[in-house]
């Protein structure tokens, strides 16, 4: 077998240019991300997470009759199809919540299949508005509990907290959602976004991209991230066990999740907003003992490894003092990511080219084939 790696462009295909958009720019100046050109910034200082879907879905902000009536349908594809209840309540109680929405995805497609891409709006509508049912329909059931699926709100910020908690959300913790749904919707090619562009350049289904972007989430050096941070912080009782602690674990060469990224080098412009929310909550709830024991690993990242947090740090923090459950945390990614998804669905199908790189051969030169007996 060769070592030899000639002839690749980038392991991992990093700093490759693999295709075109015009949705997002992740690392402008190093460190901005933008959103058809608009801040993070200035969208989670002033927008909500239905102008920002509405702008990455149809490339520009919606003005105000725009945004009522996209708000109105957000809420109205709530709803779940009996036979699409009838799986969910087979699913194991133990199952993990991202497995759930993967397989709620799937049978959806069987139940309303995109037959052409003539409806791609409305489905990427439709998908987006059903997640949380999805999952908060599951959620309940398997604690003997029925979903609030036609609560009335306000927002869709305050349909995923209802979804992901039995008890109704606080203010704070429904504006601390919407920050974290604008701050997650979208990145560019990332591992799951690319994901789902892989998929679409087949000509495949709506369904099949959101379903294989899902999975691709999953993991921990993606979406899983946020999980793993917060189950982190959680084995530390005071900030200077977890200065001792983490430095044990840098020591060891193991990896803190919610640090580092594959593009930011100096830091990630979207902690410092999700950070402030997660301090309020903590405040509010009296738990700023978690927040400091949070910042005490940060600054032992930061002095030792010149790692800083990402985005999946603090938002693991914030949905924890919320009241989400530790593995629901990936989930809310995946209910502001496909929106993400979605845009990069429709702008890949808008120009379209297989994607079908090509790899670097290190295994035998052509052999004989040796029948089964001779072996
Ligand atoms: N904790 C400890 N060390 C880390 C680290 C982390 N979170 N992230 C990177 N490093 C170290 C690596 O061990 C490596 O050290 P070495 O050179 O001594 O071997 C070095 O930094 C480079 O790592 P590499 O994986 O090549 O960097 P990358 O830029 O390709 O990695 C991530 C990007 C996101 C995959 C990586 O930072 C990571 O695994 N982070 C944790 C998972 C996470 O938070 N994911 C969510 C991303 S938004």
């Amino acid at each position: 077998m060769s070592e030899s790696t000639e002839g690749i462009v980038a392991i991992g295909l990093r700093g490759v240019k693999a295709g075109k958009t015009a949705i997002c720019t992740v690392g402008r100046e190093g460190h901005g991300l933008h959103y058809r050109g608009y801040s993070i910034e200035d969208l989670s200082a002033h927008g909500s997470f239905e102008e920002v879907s509405f702008l990455l879905l149809k490339g520009k902000l919606p003005t105000k009759s725009d945004l009522e009536s996209w708000s109105e349908e957000l809420q109205k594809y709530h709803d779940l199809p009996d036979p699409l209840k009838r799986v969910l309540e087979q699913i194991p109680s133990n199952a993990h919540p991202m497995d759930v929405l993967r397989t709620g995805v799937s049978m959806l497609g069987t139940l309303e299949p995109e037959k052409d891409f003539s409806h791609q709006d409305k489905l990427a509508l439709r998908i987006l508005s059903i997640l949380p049912s999805i999952l908060g329909y599951w959620y309940h059931h398997v604690k003997g509990k029925e979903a609030p699926l036609d609560v009335k709100v306000n927002s869709h910020a305050e349909y995923v907290m209802r979804m992901l908690k039995e008890t109704p959300p606080t203010e704070s913790e429904i504006k601390m959602m919407d920050v974290a749904l604008i701050l997650y919707a979208e990145h560019e090619f990332n591992a799951s976004t690319f994901t789902a562009r892989v998929c679409a350049s087949t000509l495949s289904d709506f369904y099949s991209c959101i379903t294989g972007a899902i999975g691709t989430l999953k993991g921990p050096l993606h979406g899983g991230a946020n999980e793993r941070a917060m189950e982190y912080i959680l084995n530390f009782k005071t900030p200077e066990d977890a200065v001792e602690g983490t430095k044990n674990r840098l020591a060891r060469k193991e990896r803190i999740m919610g640090f580092g990224h594959g593009v930011y080098k100096v830091r990630d412009p979207r902690n410092a907003i999700i950070k402030e929310q997660a301090r309020k909550l903590c405040e509010e709830a009296g738990k700023m003992d978690l927040f400091q024991i949070a910042e005490a690993i940060e600054k032992v990242m930061w002095d030792e490894k010149k790692l800083f947090p990402n985005l999946d740090y603090y938002a693991g923090l914030a949905f924890y003092v919320a009241g989400i459950e530790i593995p629901m945390f990936t989930p809310v990614f995946v209910f502001s990511r496909t929106s993400g998804w979605a845009a990069h669905v429709i702008e890949q199908r808008s120009d379209n080219k297989l994607i079908r790189p090509s790899a670097l051969y290190t295994g035998p030169e052509p052999r004989e084939y040796v029948p089964i007996d001779q072996r």
